[in-house]
């Protein structure tokens, strides 16, 4: 199935589109439970509404789309669903990553890789090492990805620096802790949202949504679409960003 990404956004980005747009797809079980299906077709629909995201962001002009694809602790869920996921996440990579680079999409992945399978490990990988080059839309997939894990993980790496004399304590702040994460050269998101009405965060993102906008929309992952995301931005034009000052700022 093609993701019609163009080169060209039909759009340019202006002032309110958020530059960077991450999601919390949740809902696929509500949906799927609702239409007395199994939880496995909530997910695969929210494959079909992701492919329409990654078409609508391009389209509005954002530049990064960064989607909770698989949490840190989606492993206490049944084995059967577990499958499903990873064999959603195996066919969405060898089925659209084709189409995603033709369309300039260029995949990152957040997260732990170690303890995935190593065919799952080598396809992230060749979806990275595919698309590295490409402009037109940056696609974050937060997989096995928690957020206290990978500011645990920087803490670590800070920690062995200290202990081998390579670095002063000192030289620790916020920011150098920061590019320590998994993603520090993608900018921090500007708006995140979450479907199905859940308003938190369930680890994701938690260093970097600092000053983002929190914008929750109560309908189920499934059913999301460019409408849903166009709705999304004009929440987020409407607030007004401070980043802790008194003047609204752009952010961007
Ligand atoms: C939340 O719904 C969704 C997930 C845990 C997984 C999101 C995954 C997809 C949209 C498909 C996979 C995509 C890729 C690229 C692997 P839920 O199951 O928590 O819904 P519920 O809260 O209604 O039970």
């Amino acid at each position: 199935m093609s993701n019609g990404v163009s080169s060209h956004p039909e759009e340019p980005a202006r002032p309110e589109t958020p530059r960077h747009v991450a999601i919390i797809m949740d809902g696929n079980g509500r949906w799927a439970a609702a239409r007395g299906l199994p939880r496995g077709e909530g997910h695969r629909r929210g494959v079909e509404a992701l492919r329409r995201v990654v078409r609508a962001s391009h389209e509005l002009g954002i530049s990064y789309l960064t989607i909770y694809s698989f949490s840190s602790e989606n492993w206490s869920r049944p084995a059967t669903e577990i499958g499903d996921l990873f064999g959603l996440l195996r066919r969405f990579i060898r089925n659209d990553l084709a189409t995603l680079h033709r369309d300039g999409v260029r995949v990152r992945v957040i997260g732990e890789r170690e303890g995935l399978e190593q065919d799952i490990r080598a396809l992230l990988a060749e979806a990275e090492d595919l698309t590295k080059d490409n402009t037109a839309l940056t696609l974050v997939v937060a997989f096995n990805y928690g957020s206290r894990q990978e500011i645990a993980q920087a803490a670590q790496r800070l920690a062995r620096e200290v202990a081998d004399g390579k670095r002063a304590v000192e030289t620790i702040t916020a920011d150098t802790l920061g590019r320590y994460l998994d993603a520090p050269d993608i900018p921090d998101p500007d708006m995140i949202i979450r479907t199905s009405g859940e308003q938190r965060l369930s680890n994701f993102l938690m260093w970097q949504a600092a000053y983002s906008e929190l914008v929750f929309v109560p309908i189920h992952w499934p059913d999301f679409d460019r409408a849903a995301l166009e709705g999304a931005i004009a929440e987020y034009a409407r607030r007004e960003r401070r980043f802790g000052g008194l003047a609204a700022k752009t952010g961007s």
